[in-house]
């Protein structure tokens, strides 16, 4: 594990750590970096062996593809056929939190996009990743950065946590801006836009810069038996920690009355900063982590994943959290929480 910091990217030592990660890259092996949004595992776009390699440290199946990550918007052009859609996506939105879908090139191996005739194509906004990319000179395919089925990772210890003697090298920029991964739209051929993972840019943010956007309906629900995903990383359980998730839409009386009626030892709960010491106070043997004040989504995203994780080392019994609302960021809260919980939620 090797530490980075931001403010002296241009200094001579950071500049050998990144051209050595580059070379790495180059020669098929695989590194860890960090972007705004969560830590990726990073390997050469453009060759089929690297794709193979990610998979296998990842644990992934390989029907689920990857996102290749570019240094410049218009560097897609290159490894996909854009539109004008795209144009205006990249304008109001690049270099930043999102990722689109395109119909690829020739010159993206089929492994990279698990033998879609499309590609997923995002242009990080964090320096060191950027700087990684330009270095290379090829695009870098990335999933997030923690074995298959985990939460992602939001900073070192636990990408280490996951994948520590899996990677040729680990990049330390320390903890991610965001803390939930991008937002993924896809591009259709007519140049509509669906949605596919919600994340910090919005349904409400992307409405406004190209017009109508669809929902897929696997965002906010299960996929029914026998329903095709339209993202192949739907159909597989996902964020989840080891212990049960439960959410819980009601007040913070009742809920306190829910959690008191169960009656669990080694129990936590996710609670807003406002209700922490109330929850306490009720339930000394509670372990309760804060989420950030209500209302604050962006908040409540960069610690989502954290806490997850936190509350995996501890083998809860239960996990009680809050029911996210739709809107705003609040969707990739509700996206991310129904899947780590496994759509178990409690009307109060
Ligand atoms: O913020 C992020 O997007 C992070 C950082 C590292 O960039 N990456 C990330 O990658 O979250 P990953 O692989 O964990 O999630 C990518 C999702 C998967 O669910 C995958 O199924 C979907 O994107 N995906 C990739 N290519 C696709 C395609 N051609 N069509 C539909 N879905 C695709
Ligand atoms: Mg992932």
């Amino acid at each position: 594990m090797i530490r980075l910091d931001r403010d002296k990217i241009g200094e001579a030592g950071s500049q050998t750590i990144l051209a050595e990660a580059a070379e790495i890259l180059r020669r098929g092996g695989l590194v860890i970096f960090p972007t705004e949004t969560v830590y990726g595992l990073g390997g050469n776009a453009t060759d089929p062996a690297a794709a193979k390699a990610i998979y296998a440290a990842k644990g992934r199946p390989a029907d689920n593809p990857l996102i290749i990550h570019i240094e410049k918007p218009e560097d897609a052009g290159t490894y996909t056929y854009t539109n004008d859609t795209y144009r205006r996506i990249a304008e109001a939105f690049m270099p930043g939190p999102i990722t689109v879908i395109l119909r690829a090139r020739d010159n993206i191996p089929v492994e990279t996009r698990a033998g879609l005739p499309t590609v997923a194509v995002r242009c990080p906004k964090d320096e060191i990743a950027r700087a990684l990319i330009g270095k290379c000179g090829f695009p870098i395919a990335a999933p997030s950065a923690n074995l298959s089925g985990s939460p992602s990772p939001t900073n070192a210890r636990h990408v280490a946590d996951d994948m520590n003697g899996r990677v040729d090298m680990i990049i330390d920029g320390g903890e991610c801006e965001i803390g939930l991964e991008s937002t993924i739209v896809k591009i259709e051929e007519d140049g509509s836009l669906t949605l596919l993972r919600p994340g910090r840019i919005t349904p409400e943010e992307l409405r406004a810069a190209v017009g109508q956007v669809r929902i897929a309906s696997a965002v906010t629900a299960e996929l029914r038996p026998g329903e095709v995903a339209l993202s192949p990383g739907m159909k597989y359980r996902h964020y989840a920690p080891k212990s049960p998730v439960i959410l819980l839409d009601g007040s913070l009386a009742a809920c306190v009355d829910f959690i008191r009626r169960e009656g669990k030892s080694n129990a936590a709960a996710i609670a807003y900063s406002e209700d922490v010491e109330i929850l306490r106070a009720a339930f000394p043997e509670l372990t309760v982590y804060a989420f950030g004040e209500k209302g604050d989504e962006a908040a409540q995203a960069h610690n989502l994943f954290f806490i997850l994780r936190e509350a995996d080392k501890r083998d809860h019994s239960v996990i009680y959290a809050p029911l996210p609302k739709r809107s705003g960021m609040g969707l990739a809260l509700y996206n991310r929480m129904i899947r780590a919980a496994a759509h178990h939620i409690v009307s109060l």
